[in-house]
């Protein structure tokens, strides 16, 4: 059991006897992204939250957002388990749109969420029990354990990420093929932490890889967290969903879609989001009663998502504005993307105190220290150059969404000086 969760049940002494298994195994995690953003609240330079900020510092919101507060009064009636309908079928067709490949195959409607975290914890409820194994990346949101492995109570098992600069995809297949009948996979792109995108390479590999674990007998479900969907800056990137392929895939793999426009349209705080399925040979009947799986967690759950957040939502995507305001909200995270490739070219000699992972994409790149202990190093930037980063599994993580352009060339020549600092 987790060290927090343990201290915790020791501060409850004799009434740690009311709990039952999976609250015995819950615990805040204070010490993860929450607890190290905490620390760096003060600093100057702030790059560890996973929100936006525009070059001013303000919240990078769009107009379409937060100018249509005003609702109809029906906003404030229930939503109803399954989500508002004109949501769910504006999404599909959303989701069509930015992935021509969906068009191709048959799924779901999209059930509204409270946002990608319930779209996860819903899929966990749904397929993950104790005696099954969920499989991620070594370099993974966080979250996925207190989700996976303490509410689901589910084994969490991770294989590599990276092989010389690419996605590991014969890791992924060795994790997929140990022994154990069903694994269920959780595939992050763009990733939380890396800021890496599957290339068209690697996609391929991927897919392969799963059609021949599930041939070989294995039943696979792989939720996609497609969180930041849509932010990709580099061509020969795989720029779509990989849902469409799984949804076709073979009858042993079931695809589902956690997705929502918590970071994609920058609206962190509004709490809504989609979990969509597919399986190859899927009936209609089928993919109905995924549906109401899902709406009946749900109904079990918070009853109904926000009805207010899915009118504002719908608000927004007839907003005219919609489109163009998305547009110049990207443009803005991608020229501090080039910038960062551009400081990195500026200044070879990074290169001898740490090494950049593999990044394209999304609102986060991380570092590897050479010969310092990552979080030695983030507690140095801390104290020492008023920077907040983040470390997780031994990377110092730099959310490029929340600092300014013009104060990137900063933040790197703060890391460069405190790792030389450190040796
Ligand atoms: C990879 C990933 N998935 C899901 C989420 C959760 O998103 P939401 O705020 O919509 O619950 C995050 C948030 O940081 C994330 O990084």
């Amino acid at each position: 059991m987790n060290d927090l969760a343990q201290r915790l049940n020791r501060e409850l002494g004799a009434a740690a006897a009311f709990l039952s298994p999976e609250g015995r195994r819950m615990y805040f995690p204070y010490g993860g992204i929450l607890g190290q953003s905490a620390q760096a609240r003060k600093c100057r330079l702030n790059a560890t939250i996973g929100m936006a900020f525009e070059e001013d510092g303000s919240p990078l919101v769009m107009e379409c957002f937060s100018r249509n507060l005003a609702l109809d009064k029906k906003a404030f009636l229930y939503a109803g388990s399954f989500g508002n309908m004109e949501l769910r079928e504006k999404w599909k067709a959303l989701q069509m749109e930015k992935n021509p490949s969906m068009k191709k195959v048959e799924y779901s409607l999209p059930v509204v969420t409270g946002a990608l975290t319930h779209s996860l914890r819903i899929a966990a409820e749904l397929f993950a029990g104790p005696r099954d194994e969920m499989v991620s990346p070594d370099l993974f949101w966080d979250n996925y354990e207190l989700v996976f492995g303490e509410a689901a109570g589910c084994r969490t098992s991770h294989f590599n990420t990276f092989r010389r600069g690419r996605f590991d995809s014969a890791a992924m297949k060795k994790a997929l093929m140990a022994p154990g009948e069903k694994k269920i996979l959780i595939l992050n792109f763009p990733n939380n932490p890396t800021g890496y995108t599957a290339t068209l390479e690697d996609a391929k590999a991927i897919v392969s890889a799963v059609g021949a674990a599930a041939r070989a007998g294995k039943r696979i479900v792989v939720l996609l967290d497609d969180a930041y969907f849509g932010l990709v800056y580099e061509k020969g990137v795989h720029a779509e969903s990989l849902f469409a392929e799984f949804a076709a895939l073979h009858p042993n793999v079931l695809a589902v879609k956690l997705d929502g426009m918590t970071k994609e349209d920058y609206v962190w705080g509004l709490r809504v989001g989609f979990i969509s399925f597919a399986f190859k040979g899927a009936s209609e009947a089928q993919l109905k009663a995924l549906e109401a799986k899902a709406a009946g967690n749900i109904r079990s759950g918070v009853s109904n998502v926000t009805s207010v957040g899915q009118a504002l939502a719908l608000a927004a995507f007839a907003d005219p504005q919609y489109r163009r305001q998305k547009r110049e909200k990207f443009a803005v995270l991608k020229s501090r993307y080039s910038e960062i490739r551009r400081i990195f070219a500026r200044h070879p000699e990074y290169a001898e105190r740490f090494e950049a992972m593999p990044f394209n994409s999304g609102y986060f790149m991380c570092v590897r220290p050479k010969g310092v202990d990552a979080e030695a190093l983030r507690r140095h930037l801390v104290e020492k150059y008023s920077t907040g980063t983040i470390v997780l599994s031994g990377l110092v993580r730099i959310a490029f969404s929340t600092v300014p352009k013009a104060r990137l060339a900063g933040l790197f020549a703060n890391i460069h000086s405190a790792i030389g600092d450190l040796t």
